[in-house]
């Protein structure tokens, strides 16, 4: 994938004047004197000289750092501190005043100031999407259902009266590296002056939800905001200038089912090849998300308008699903291809989010839809068949394969289809009301064995977005 190019920092002393120049890099200085011992400068230093020598900067992101945790040890803040070359000659511009109260706290282990300015490292060639899920109480959950202002109620499965809390406790571990943990300073340094946008249906709103809330928690109250307008809703960090955004799309091409509030339309209609329209408020994103799937799903053909809706009309023919569904990727996908600086964008695709309404699927013929799953499916011979539609799978992966864009297929599918467990089900909202108690009574009709609780297995697909953004070579 093509390199997004970083935009100047908002805070260099460079690009301020005067007094305001001497505060500000004295605050820099002092910040990043507070997370970075003499000893890492110095050494981190010699070793950006020694790459400079080798001529061999690229080698700086493949430095052998676990990275994930910038607590973990001092090769990880030596590899920080080399990765950002002017962070660390300016951090040898140590006040003697600053240099005293640094020895009198010894290094600080928070991770802020340069120490998030990091490259996390994943093993060359590793398929993070291939492995297994373990139980991992003492790293899971990524946070806590409570702790998360933001979250709203249709995931809120514990508040909504879950009575276990396992499926928040399982980690994802690939079969042939580690995946770096999501760690929210340096995934917010990332976003820094940045928009970060999921565009697509209310599955890849629950992973926008796992976003805000992987990273919020080190925003202190009073620094972060979350607006609803519309189409598009707008996190906030403020002190980051980033945006973690959504725009309801669920078709990614115009429909008649773009209102983001009543959607609700017995008869979906699309027009394939029409995406201007939403496209317009992606244009300048540096991040993009995108997902659509489940509005496909309820049946086996797609209603194809003739014309278009501005004109009124209301003519469609029925086209086969994954016909329609690969026409809809290739408008979208030209539209991507002429329509963002690739050398600033980075794009990705979310494979489906898969459905659990069979029991028998999984082997379990007492079971209701989901609902009564506590346990993913694993150690499993055979691949599951929960009735996913993997002819989108592989239209999709035609349609990304084809484009001058490099889109990042983000595959989730498989790895989620063992999660079972992880559903909403009856422990969520139903057209914007809580469900009542008879309807949690009858999982049979009331189930929702689509959406996913939070904290949750999206917090996972996140940490694949986290890996692929946060590995990337810091550009100087
Ligand atoms: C984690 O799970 C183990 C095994 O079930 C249990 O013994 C331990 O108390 C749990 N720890 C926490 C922090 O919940
Ligand atoms: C909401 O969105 C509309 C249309 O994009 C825009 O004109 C308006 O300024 C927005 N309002 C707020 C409060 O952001």
């Amino acid at each position: 994938m093509i390199f997004p190019r970083r935009k100047a920092p908002t805070f260099t002393p460079e690009t301020l004047v005067g007094k305001q120049a001497a505060a500000a890099a004295a605050v820099a200085t002092a910040k990043r004197n507070r997370s970075l011992s003499i000893f890492a400068v110095v050494l981190s230093v010699l070793l950006f000289a020694a790459f400079i020598y080798n001529e061999d900067v690229r080698s700086v992101s493949e430095l052998p750092f676990s990275g994930s945790n910038p607590k973990s040890s001092n090769d990880d803040i030596t590899a920080a501190a080399a990765v950002d070359i002017s962070a660390a000659v300016q951090s040898t511009e140590v006040s003697e005043k600053a240099r005293q109260s640094e020895e009198r706290r010894g290094a600080r282990e928070d991770g802020a100031g340069v120490l998030a300015k990091t490259a996390v490292r994943l093993e060359e060639g590793c398929d993070m999407f291939a492995g297994e899920w373990v139980y991992d109480n003492a790293t899971r959950p990524n946070y806590k259902e409570v702790d998360c202002e933001f979250l709203t109620a249709q995931v809120t499965c514990m508040r909504n009266g879950r009575a276990d809390d396992g499926y928040q406790k399982w980690r994802w571990q690939p079969r042939d590296c580690s995946l770096p943990e999501f760690d929210a300073r340096v995934m917010l340094e990332r976003l820094r002056g940045k928009r970060l946008m999921f565009v697509g249906d209310s599955l890849n709103r629950n992973q926008w939800e796992s976003m805000v809330c992987l990273v919020q928690s080190v925003i202190p109250p009073g620094k972060k905001t979350l607006v609803k307008n519309g189409s598009l809703n707008t996190f906030t960090a403020h002190e980051f200038d980033a945006t973690i955004e959504f725009y309801w799309a669920p078709f990614l091409v115009e429909s008649n089912s773009d209102d983001p509030n009543k959607h609700s339309v017995p008869d979906r209609i699309i027009m394939p090849d029409s995406v201007e329209k939403h496209g317009n408020n992606w244009k300048g994103v540096d991040f993009l998300v995108f997902n659509t799937y489940i509005w496909w799903m309820n049946t086996l053909t797609m209603k194809v308008l003739r014309g278009s809706f501005e004109e009124g009309s209301t003519k469609y023919k029925e086209v086969d699903r994954p016909t329609a569904y690969e026409r809809v990727l290739k408008t979208w996908a030209k539209w991507v291809d002429e329509n963002l600086d690739t050398a600033k964008t980075m794009v990705f695709f979310m494979s489906m989010s898969p459905l659990h309404i069979k029991s028998e699927d999984w082997g379990n013929p007492e079971g209701i839809k989901c609902a009564l799953e506590t346990l993913p499916a694993v150690n499993r011979e055979q691949p599951l068949n929960v009735g996913t539609d993997w002819r989108l799978f592989r239209a999709a992966e035609r349609v990304i394969g084809s484009m001058k864009t490099a889109v990042g297929f983000v595959k989730i599918t498989a790895m989620s289809e063992l999660r079972k467990d992880a559903h909403t089900s009856v422990h969520t909202i139903r057209q914007g009301k809580m469900i009542s108690p008879e309807q949690q009574a009858d999982p049979g009709n009331y189930a929702d064995c689509i959406h996913w609780c939070l904290p949750g297995l999206p917090d996972t697909w996140n940490q694949f977005l986290y890996v692929s953004i946060a590995s990337r070579a810091w550009e100087n």
